[in-house]
C-alpha cells in the first residue's frame, strides 16, 4: 500500500471517545469463602444501585444474628445463591440517601430495615432494600437500638402472634429467653397478656424476670419437658428441645414453634398440622408492618432493647465470635466505622 493511500485511510477513520464512568466504591465487610470468623475482611465494593421502589440507605449500624455465622460457616449453603464475595448482615439502621419522589420516605429520614434472606449485605456503608421492609425510627430510639430490632424482633413477633396464635391468658414457655430473639419474645408475650415462663441459664434469671417473665427455669437444672407442668405455647427459640419431648407438656390444642429450619423440623410441620398439638418450624419474613408494630411497642415503653456489646464494622470478626461463643444477654451491635 502506498504512503498516500495509508494517510487517506487514517484520515477517514472517525475518532472514538470512550467515556469510563468512575465506579462508586464503598467499604464493606466481605468474605470470599466459608470458614471461621477470620474469613471476614474489610473490602471495597461497588455501591449498590437503587431500583424503583427501593431505598438507598447510608448504614449507621447493624447487628449480628446467629444466621450470619451459620451462613459464614457454610451450614446453609442452599441459601447463598449469589456466590462470593458475600457481605453479611440482615439488620440495618441508618439514613435514607435516595428514594422515589412519591415514596413515604425522604432523604435524611432515619430508618430501620430487615434485608432479604438471600442477599443480606447490611455490613457495608450503603444498602438498598424495598420500601416494604423498612420503617421510620422514632426520635426516642437510638440508631443502635434500631439496629438490634429487625431480624430478632420480627422473629419473636411472627413466632408468637402468627405461628403460636398467642392470646391473653395463654401459658407460654420461651426456651432460650435471654438471647436476641428471646428477650423480645418475653416482652411481646407480656404485651399479649400471656403468662410467661422463661428458660435460660441461671445467670440470666434476674434479666428475664426484669423483662416481665412471670417465672423462670434454669435449663442446666430443670428439663422443662419433664417438669410435669403444661403450656399452651412452647416457643423453642434455642432449638434445643424437640416436638416429641415438648408434646408431653403441651396442653390440648397447644402449639410448639421452633426456629430451627432443619429437615426434621420441616417433616414435623407437615405431619403435625392436623393434630391437636401441632409443631411448626418458622422462617421469619421481612415486613415493614411488623417493624412498625415493634416500634409502637417501644414508644409506649413496652419494648426494651438490650445491647450485649458493641463493635465497629472493621471488628466484625470479633462480633461474630461474640455471638458464636454465646452472649451474656441481648444483642451484639455493629457501628459503621471502617
Ligand atoms: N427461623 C428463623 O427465621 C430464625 C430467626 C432468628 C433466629 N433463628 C435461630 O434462633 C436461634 C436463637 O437466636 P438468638 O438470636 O436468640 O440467639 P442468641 O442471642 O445466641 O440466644 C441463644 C439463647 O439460647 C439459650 N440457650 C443456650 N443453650 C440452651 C439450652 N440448652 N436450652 C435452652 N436455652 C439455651 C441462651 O441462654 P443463656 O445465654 O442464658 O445460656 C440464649 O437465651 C438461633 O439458632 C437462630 O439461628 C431462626
Amino acid at each position: 500500500m502506498s504512503m498516500q493511500t495509508q494517510e487517506r485511510k487514517h484520515a477517514a477513520r472517525p475518532i472514538e471517545f470512550v467515556t469510563i464512568k468512575p465506579l462508586k466504591l464503598m467499604h464493606a465487610v466481605v468474605y470470599d469463602d466459608y470458614g471461621d470468623a477470620s474469613v471476614l475482611r474489610t473490602g471495597m465494593v461497588e455501591v449498590p444501585r437503587r431500583q424503583p421502589g427501593q431505598l438507598l440507605i447510608h448504614v449507621e449500624a447493624s447487628s449480628v444474628n446467629p444466621i450470619d455465622y451459620r451462613l459464614r460457616r457454610g451450614e446453609l449453603k442452599g441459601l447463598l445463591l449469589f456466590g462470593f464475595p458475600r457481605i453479611p448482615g440482615y439488620d440495618v439502621a441508618g439514613q435514607v440517601v435516595d428514594c422515589d419522589a412519591d415514596a413515604p420516605f425522604k432523604p435524611g429520614d432515619r430508618v430501620m430495615a430487615y434485608l432479604d434472606h438471600l442477599r443480606g449485605g447490611a455490613c457495608a456503608e450503603f444498602v438498598t432494600c424495598p420500601m416494604s421492609v423498612a420503617a421510620k425510627i422514632p426520635d426516642s430510639m437510638s440508631t443502635k437500638e434500631a439496629a438490634a430490632i429487625p431480624l430478632a424482633g420480627t422473629t419473636a413477633l411472627q413466632s408468637l402472634r402468627d405461628h403460636g396464635q398467642i392470646a391473653p391468658g395463654k401459658r407460654v414457655l420461651i426456651n432460650g429467653a435471654s438471647g436476641g430473639v428471646g428477650a423480645f419474645a418475653i416482652q411481646i408475650a407480656k404485651r399479649y397478656e400471656a403468662h410467661v415462663t422463661a428458660v435460660a441459664s441461671g445467670s440470666n434469671e434476674a434479666f428475664c424476670l426484669e423483662l416481665g417473665a412471670d417465672c423462670f427455669l434454669d435449663y442446666q437444672k430443670t428439663d422443662f419437658t419433664k417438669s410435669g407442668q403444661q403450656w399452651d405455647l412452647i416457643f423453642d427459640v434455642a432449638g434445643k428441645s424437640g416436638y416429641l419431648d415438648a408434646r408431653r407438656v403441651l396442653a390440648d390444642g397447644g402449639r410448639y414453634v421452633s426456629t430451627e429450619p432443619n429437615a426434621k423440623g420441616m417433616f414435623m410441620t407437615l405431619v403435625t398440622w392436623p393434630l391437636s398439638k401441632s409443631g411448626t418450624v418458622m422462617l421469619a419474613k421481612p415486613s415493614a408492618a411488623d417493624l412498625r408494630e415493634l416500634v409502637e411497642l417501644y414508644e409506649v415503653g413496652k419494648l426494651k432493647v438490650t445491647i450485649d456489646s458493641q463493635f465497629s464494622m472493621n471488628q466484625a470478626a470479633d462480633a461474630h465470635r461474640r455471638v458464636e461463643e454465646g452472649v451474656d444477654h441481648g444483642k451484639v451491635v455493629l457501628v459503621n466505622r471502617f
